[in-house]
């Protein structure tokens, strides 16, 4: 396979060479694609000053994404299975799609929303299930240059307008509703709430997945079997330049409401695909499952992008990993004969909990390799999945990367680079990572620590944060000049492995899902009887991190016989979507103020965290008590 590393000697002299010449190092591995016309210049970048970011890779190309993953390769993929689709329920009838067959949906989805008045440039808002048929809107979007937007199908009404709306998107992409577990959820009946406040969407395509009645809006709404029905399957695919966007994906930060990353054209493409068959080692022939949901940035780059740009068959599987039982995973596993596995670190606590005879019962002989991502993999988990799930034969390639990031910047090559428990090991060719101080100054040398920061561009690094150019400078390059800030802490210890250590910013890890805290803030502070709150991560057994929320009510006295903590929940639960409700909710008659009224966050997260053997110096706080009051009611058992 082009551009495949095979050996730990190939790996270092590869990061060698792409630090010391990354031009000449990214131009040779961007020679194997398929280019509607060569680029001017590989590299073009700032991180700094005037405009910036300004980051451009391979300037002036032109090309589409989608050619690279069909005509390219089709010649001698047709009849390979591109995606084999499995089910929520078992019972139901998986589907395999070919390249060729693949290709054709995809053409007659790009045509059809050209039917629809859709332009290069546009937004699409895609609010799917895990059913093929995100898998083919996505890449009709790509196709025709529409820029796609897809908002995980459990974000709630409220969550899924506000990122419409930012996207100012004209179409978006629903079903009747969505199965997970033994759940369904009523999606079309959220995008019309969504819709109320979103009035850029001129037209909605309507999937019919779980066969509920649905409302249908004349002239707005049409059903999806109705859309394409005499559609041709056959399209030329827009010319894309290089940097035009390809997709924007909301991410949580430490401030306000989520921002939408962007990611162009060609720089993701090379980026998805390089990683994707060196980190995973993918073989012709292979049988990879990436268990995310392409809601996330994990699903994009790893289930559909980089697999597919390689040609390798990639399972999408539409459910949740203890339904019906909690064997399901290891089940899909021995059915498909799955070679690389790639899923989180709570999934594989969860099943960890579960007992192994769930997994022992399977014949998971197939499997070569181990992936995780998400959030720091706990020793316990890690050696559970290599000696339990992998019989110790398999490497577990811990990958750190971002939604920011595009695709994967530090993990061993699985079977390559020796890996070590809870470590993501070396950066991948093209990745220059620095730790600095709280000051910005280079930790230089082996066995130190420091926050995570890149100084080098990479092709499939964000490019701007959609329709606010300045907030990705804030967010990113104006901490420390020159530098691109990750917002993680990191060990890089005697051998110059790294192992991450979590997010140092007020974003908290929750089942590897990006949650900031001042989010949460917001919507818990939307209760009418809610006066202040405050958020912090707490360590959870499964989830990595929990939500532990500190809240001042207006009558404090009744808030517990009133189900107030509930009504709270399903406050947070309507604004942003399950994944943020709190775990544990205090209530509180204050919270720990500095005296210019900064609430200390240190001191909660302490009191969280069940440690208040150095709470450091409370003396400068307004009202020094109430952390006494607030440890006293702690829902945790607190150490003093
Ligand atoms: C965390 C997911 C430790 C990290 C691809 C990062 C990790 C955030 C790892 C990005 C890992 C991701 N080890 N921490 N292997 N992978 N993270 O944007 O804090 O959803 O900043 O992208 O997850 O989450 P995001």
């Amino acid at each position: 396979m082009t551009n495949k590393i095979t050996s730990l000697t190939e790996y270092l002299k590869a990061y060698q060479e792409s630090i010391a010449h990354p031009d000449d190092f990214w131009a040779k591995i961007a020679t194997t694609h398929f280019w509607r016309k060569s680029w001017d210049q590989v590299v073009k970048w700032r991180f700094d000053g005037d405009q910036a970011p300004d980051v451009q890779w391979f300037v002036n190309g032109k090309l589409n994404i989608t050619e690279n993953i069909f005509e390219r390769q089709l010649f001698m993929r047709e009849n390979q299975t591109a995606i084999i689709w499995e089910p929520n329920d078992p019972k139901e009838k998986e589907i395999y799609l070919t390249y060729g067959e693949l290709f054709e949906k995809v053409n007659q989805f790009a045509n059809t929303l050209l039917k629809l008045g859709v332009k290069k440039g546009d937004r699409v808002a895609i609010y799917l299930p895990m059913v093929p048929e995100l898998a083919i809107s996505m890449l009709a979007c790509a196709r025709i240059g529409a820029i796609h937007s897809i908002i995980f199908a459990g974000f709630s009404a409220t969550a899924l307008s506000d990122r419409i709306v930012d996207a100012q998107a004209k179409v978006l992409l629903t079903a009747d509703g969505g199965f997970r577990g033994n759940k369904t959820i009523a999606l079309k009946e959220i995008s019309d709430e969504a819709l109320e406040t979103s009035p850029t969407v001129e037209q909605v395509v309507v999937l019919k997945r779980t066969g509920e009645s649905v409302s249908m809006k004349e002239g707005r709404d049409i059903w999806w079997h109705d859309a394409i029905k005499n559609v041709s399957t056959e399209n030329t695919a827009e010319v894309m330049d290089a940097e035009d966007p390809l997709f924007i994906l909301y991410t949580s930060g430490s401030t306000g409401k989520p921002k939408g990353v962007v990611h162009t054209t060609a720089g993701y493409m090379v980026y998805s695909e390089y990683t994707f068959k060196n980190v995973f080692q993918y073989d012709e022939g292979d049988m990879y499952w990436c268990t995310a949901d392409i809601g996330w940035v994990t699903g994009h780059s790893y289930i559909i992008y980089g697999p597919l740009l390689t040609g390798a068959t990639t399972i999408m599987f539409e459910g949740i990993p203890t339904f019906p039982d909690a064997g399901r995973f290891w089940d899909i596993v021995d059915k498909y004969k799955v070679n690389q596995i790639y899923t989180a670190p709570t999934a594989i606590r969860a099943l960890m909990a579960q007992g192994d005879e769930w997994v022992t019962k399977h014949d998971l002989s197939s499997l070569k390799v181990l992936g995780t991502v998400g959030e720091p993999i706990n020793e316990e988990a890690w050696r559970w999945y290599h000696e339990v799930v992998g019989k110790g034969h398999c490497p577990v390639v811990d990958t750190w990367w971002q939604t920011e990031t595009g695709g994967i910047l530090i993990a061993p090559l699985a079977g390559i680079t020796p890996t070590k428990p809870t470590m993501a090991t070396l950066p991948l060719p093209g990745v220059q990572p620095v730790l600095v101080d709280q000051e910005g100054n280079e930790i230089k040398g082996n066995g130190v620590q420091g926050i995570l920061c890149i100084k080098h561009p990479w092709p499939g690094m964000l490019r701007t944060t959609w329709g606010d150019h300045d907030r990705c400078y804030q967010t990113y390059f104006s901490m420390y000049k020159g530098l691109y800030l990750t917002g993680d802490g990191a060990k890089r210890d005697e051998e110059g492995y790294y192992r991450i250590i979590g997010r140092i910013d007020d974003v908290i890890n929750v089942s590897g899902h990006r949650i900031g805290t001042a989010e949460v803030e917001d919507a818990i502070n939307q209760h009418p009887k809610v006066v202040e709150s405050a958020v912090v991560g707490y360590p959870h057994p499964i989830k990595g991190s929990g939500i532990y929320a500190y809240v001042i009510a207006e009558e404090m006295a009744d808030a517990q016989k009133n189900g107030l903590e509930d009504e709270i929940r399903d406050t947070v639960n309507r604004l942003i979507g399950p994944i943020a409700k709190p775990d544990v909710i205090q209530m509180v008659s204050g919270l720990p103020k500095t005296r210019s009224g900064k609430i200390m966050r240190r001191i909660l997260r302490k009191i969280g965290e069940g440690d208040a053997t150095q709470l450091g110096d409370i003396s400068t706080l307004l009202d020094p008590s109430v952390v006494e009051e607030i440890i006293a009611g702690a829902k945790v058992e607190v150490k003093r």
